[in-house]
């Protein structure tokens, strides 16, 4: 018997996809639908191994088509809501499509849930990026948003909108502000996926800057769990930060994924920064352990030497998308007309 029907939207993506099987196989007794308009970083094969699972539909859709949110919003019990632009490169040289699919997306989320099942249960997928550079500490729940690029903007402004729903509305909604993600089925744009493919091909490791910047890094699997705990026992209108504690700069994570290839440090070359370069991410995330019970499981060592592993194997599922483009060294740069 079902007892639970969960939409997740941009179910296709890196994140939402591990999301996708974390639920069907902790809860055969939940329903899916996972709705996601197919745009940058989908993947259906991501999603392979769970395509006949009677419990799991897909529907091909944007969050911004308001009679489809509407309609579907309707049928479930709970909203998780991952779609989103991601890559923050892209954001520089296309800000528009951001504030749409992140703003303006989470807001039509929000607003069919207040008009078409109040009942429902809702997450908000955040990023610890709203916050900006952590200059000293890390940053918790109390400190104020400081984007400094338009994808961290946009999200910033969606956050905005889920708190003012939960006080005018009382929508049963809480956010969620993770650190950076690995693992597999990550699209090759983002850091770690980028250096491991470079790497397999003996291309040069194109590192910003002096590669100091400093990331605090989570196994996709210990956010996913984060996501279902503030799903589950989450208290409305509250924000969960969700951390690993594996702060760590870009040019040792480089240097660890070419030790794991053994290939030579000789690779690397250091390449214009990009604008707005956050130099420290940092979250506390000890409100969501000590009130929710959850902790990270994967240490980041393991993680990331079979994230690495898992790309060497799968090259049939990243290679469509290694193009030049993905690959640029300078991806801010390329020219958006609209
Ligand atoms: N990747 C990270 O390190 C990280 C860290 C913290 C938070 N997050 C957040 O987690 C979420 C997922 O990130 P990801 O890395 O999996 O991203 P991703 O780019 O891999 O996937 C995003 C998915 O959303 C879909 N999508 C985008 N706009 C949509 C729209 N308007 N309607 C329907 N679907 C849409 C895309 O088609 C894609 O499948 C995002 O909200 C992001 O801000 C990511």
């Amino acid at each position: 018997m079902i007892t639970m029907r969960i939409l997740v939207t941009g179910g296709l993506g890196f994140i939402g996809s591990h999301f996708c099987r974390h639920i069907l196989s902790k809860h055969p007794d939940y329903e899916l639908i996972n709705l996601d308009k197919m745009g940058i970083g989908a993947n259906p094969a991501s999603l392979q191994d769970i395509q006949d699972n009677p419990n799991y539909r897909f529907i091909k859709g944007d969050i911004c088509n308001i009679p489809l949110l509407h309609k579907t919003v309707s049928q479930v019990d709970a909203v998780v809501n991952f779609a989103a632009e991601t890559h923050v490169d892209r954001s520089i040289s296309d800000p528009y499509a951001f504030v749409q699919n992140n703003t303006i997306g989470t807001y039509t989320v929000l607003d069919a849930v207040r008009k078409h099942n109040m009942r429902a249960r809702m997450v908000q997928v955040s990023t610890d990026e709203v916050y900006g550079t952590a200059v000293q500490g890390s940053f918790t729940e109390r400190d104020p948003p400081s984007p400094s690029n338009p994808y961290s903007a946009s999200k910033a402004a969606a956050d905005m909108f889920v708190l003012s729903y939960f006080k005018t509305y009382k929508l049963n909604v809480s956010i969620t502000r993770c650190t950076n993600n690995f693992g597999e089925y990550q699209l090759p744009e983002k850091l770690i996926p980028k250096t491991i493919i470079r790497a397999l091909k003996d291309l040069s490791i194109p590192v910003y800057g002096t590669g100091t910047n400093i990331r605090d890094w989570i196994y996709v699997q210990d956010h996913c769990a984060a996501v279902a705990t503030v799903l589950e026992k989450g208290v409305a209108g509250e924000i969960y930060n969700v951390s690993a504690g594996n702060e760590v700069t870009n040019i040792e994570i480089v240097k660890k994924i070419l030790g794991f290839l053994d290939k030579p440090e000789s690779l690397i070359t250091f390449v214009e920064d990009r604008p707005g370069h956050d130099v420290r991410y940092s979250l506390d995330s000890s409100k969501l352990q000590s009130q929710l019970g959850w902790r990270p499981e994967f240490s980041f060592k393991d993680a990331l030497e079979s994230t690495v592993k898992w790309y060497l194997e799968n090259e049939r599922w990243w290679s469509p998308f290694a193009t030049r483009d993905v690959l640029s060294s300078t991806p801010w740069k390329a020219s958006v007309s609209r």
